[in-house]
């Protein structure tokens, strides 16, 4: 979650460069230097996209029935690794929108070998042979070229529209695994989560189902108080009001039911239950948060 977020700034701030740009040149002829520096760094952006040193950026563009499919290829084999946005994942793959192999290559010839044979740095990091057929390797390179081919610099964010965030980065067996310890006490994959995918199919708004243990607007499960008097008298309900001095509750049948408290007396049990929910936002890493948004959007 942490990383869309941050890939959203990133576009953002490239958003805003670029509008100060386009206005501070208009705004130096008026104010001076003063307003000249942002037009002189716009348009040095600009002879730097005329130029486009870089091979994968003087490329024609690619089929889009096969950066789509590349696209899709991406997601499920390098994603994880590479990240959504191809600047780095979580399991540790370089950024591609830098790499030297990457911008020198035209058509895969450059990147097939390192997916076919797998790539290391030998006590720094390696990537595995991917098991693609070459045409599918060459879609993928076709994939990344398509994104490359819109940023402004080299290893600069992506110009133009807005990528697409697509929170949906993580394992859904890992996910399924987290589920099975973690809520399966409370939930059902089969029960009452069966196609919640299907009822909440935005991703993004799942995941904050999930996280919060409602959807937006939605009430609250109410809190539960059983009140046990001295004379061993209990009184379960709703909880309406809990201070120092006063416990206040609405019976199963309605009725509404208070009692002084004074010291430990009445004995108060609360029983709330998003308790575990609010507790458990603090336990998730980011890591877990994907993988069981993951699994979730499996439940359809
Ligand atoms: C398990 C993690 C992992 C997966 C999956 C993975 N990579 Fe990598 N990739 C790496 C690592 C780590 C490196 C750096 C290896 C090294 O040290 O040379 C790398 C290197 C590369 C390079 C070379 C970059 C350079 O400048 O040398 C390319 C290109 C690349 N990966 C593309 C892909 C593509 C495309 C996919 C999906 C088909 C993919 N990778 C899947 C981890 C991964
Ligand atoms: C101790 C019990 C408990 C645990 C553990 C628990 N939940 Fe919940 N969860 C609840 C309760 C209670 C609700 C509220 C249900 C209601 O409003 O009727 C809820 C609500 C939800 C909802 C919203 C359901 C809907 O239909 O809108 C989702 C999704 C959810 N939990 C997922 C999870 C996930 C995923 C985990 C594990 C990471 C988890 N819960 C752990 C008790 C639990």
């Amino acid at each position: 979650m942490q990383r869309a977020v941050r890939t959203g700034a990133w576009v953002g701030a490239a958003l805003l460069l670029a509008g100060a740009g386009a206005g501070g040149g208009s705004a130096s002829t008026a104010a001076g230097p003063a307003g000249g520096a942002p037009g002189a760094a716009g348009q040095a952006a600009q002879d730097e996209r005329r130029h486009a040193p870089y091979d994968a950026q003087q490329r024609p563009p690619g089929d889009p029935a096969r950066i789509a499919r590349g696209q899709a290829l991406y997601g499920i084999h390098c994603r994880g690794c590479h990240g959504i946005d191809l600047r780095g994942g979580d399991l540790g793959g370089p950024n591609l929108l830098r790499s030297q192999l990457v911008l020198r290559d035209r058509q895969g010839e450059l990147i097939w070998p390192v997916l076919r044979d797998g790539q290391s740095t030998p006590g720094v990091s390696s990537m595995p042979a991917q098991s693609l057929s070459e045409t599918d390797a060459a879609a993928v390179a076709e994939f990344i070229h398509s994104i490359l081919a819109t940023s402004t610099r080299q290893g600069g964010p992506p110009a133009g529209p807005e990528i697409e965030l697509d929170i949906v980065v993580g394992d859904a067996d890992e996910g399924r695994a987290y589920f099975e310890a973690t809520c399966a006490s409370c939930h059902a994959a089969d029960g009452d989560l069966a196609g919640i995918a299907t009822r909440i199919p935005d991703a993004k708004m799942l995941q904050n189902t999930w996280v919060r243990g409602r959807q937006r607007g939605a009430p609250r499960p109410p809190v539960r108080v059983t009140v046990t008097e001295t004379s061993g008298a209990r009184t379960e309900g709703r909880l309406a009001r809990l201070d120092d001095f006063l416990v206040a509750l609405t019976t199963d049948d309605g009725r509404r039911r208070s009692f002084r408290r004074q010291g430990g007396s009445p004995r108060v049990e609360i029983a709330d239950p998003m308790a575990r929910h609010t507790e458990l936002l603090g336990v998730y890493s980011d890591t877990d948060i994907h993988n069981v948004t993951a699994y979730l959007v499996t439940l359809q």
